[in-house]
């Protein structure tokens, strides 16, 4: 089983001089943490496993009282993906002055965009939690799911523009058998409610198929299966892999957001749209060389 420490200071004691990896979470641990942890158990000679549902990230009226808390079944997770060290902190070892009186990273204009919309103060406290994690463990490494691909994108944004030192890797996301994106939040699903959160993957993996007729297609492929559903999305859109403008040729990623029934659904793929010839062959203006 993985130690458990609470503090800065028993991380300190436990410091061996190699290089450390973190996988920070928010515990209700499934099979994706378990492919993030393995991952970065390859990467360095200790890793580190941080366990800590972050008020801060949460809004007033969201979930953080009902998010699932599951620490026994947990650290069986971490011990079964080789974690040396799990750190689950106080709110007090984390925001020592309380979670409304603490410094914050803002996140920037990427933060108020896609869910930042919807959530306007959500980066801000993940990014400060994870500024936190990365100064309280100081890892070489640290791994993060593409499932929050916003945020994977911000973490890597503030880790570069901030200087904190720590190479910021993203992992695959790891889908449910019908290719519903595993999330801790996937208990909140009634019966019905599970059945039809496959719809989701369903319109991305549609984006795809579409992507070689270009970056119009993916969006139409995939609204088309949102609709026959009855799935309106809060957004579904395609971006850089840096949540830029797409361009046509060079990896994008296709991003959805939707309620299915009551919880909050969120999923993402990557593709590369063709560049489409708005002239084919047989559709040229006379005239037109090949
Ligand atoms: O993705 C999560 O579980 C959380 O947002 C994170 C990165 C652990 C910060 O609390």
């Amino acid at each position: 089983m993985p130690v458990v420490v609470r503090t800065s200071a028993d991380l300190a004691a436990l410091r061996s001089g190699g290089t450390v990896a973190l996988v920070p979470t928010m515990g209700a641990l499934h099979d994706g943490h378990v492919q993030l942890m393995k991952h970065a158990r390859a990467l360095a000679d200790t890793l580190v496993a941080s366990i800590f549902v972050n008020p801060t990230q949460f809004a007033p009226g969201e979930d953080f009282d009902a998010y699932p808390r599951t620490m026994d079944a947990d650290l069986e997770r971490c011990d079964e993906a080789g974690v040396d060290v799990v750190l689950a902190p106080d709110v007090e070892t984390v925001y020592p002055a309380g979670p409304g009186a603490t410094v914050t990273v803002d996140p920037g204009p990427l933060g108020q965009v896609l869910e930042g919309e919807r959530r306007p103060t959500h980066f801000r406290g993940v990014l400060t939690v994870v500024a936190k994690l990365f100064g309280l463990v100081r890892p070489d490494v640290a791994v993060f799911g593409e499932k929050d691909y916003q945020q994977l994108v911000l973490i890597r944004q503030m880790a570069s523009e901030l200087h904190l030192g720590v190479q910021v890797e993203g992992c695959p996301i790891v889908r449910e058998a019908d290719g519903l994106a595993m999330s801790s939040r996937n208990v909140y699903l009634g019966p019905e409610e599970r059945q039809r959160a496959a719809v989701l993957s369903r319109a991305l993996s549609a984006g795809v198929a579409a992507a070689p007729d270009g970056v119009e297609a993916v969006l139409t492929a995939a609204r088309a299966v949102l609709d026959a559903d009855g799935v309106a999305p809060d957004y579904l859109t395609l971006t850089d892999s840096d949540l830029g403008a797409p361009v046509p040729g060079q990896e994008a990623r296709l991003l959805v957001a939707a309620r299915v029934g009551t919880p909050r659904l969120l999923d993402n793929v990557g593709l590369v749209p063709h560049p489409v010839d708005p002239h084919p062959l047989e559709n040229r203006p006379a005239g037109e060389g090949a």
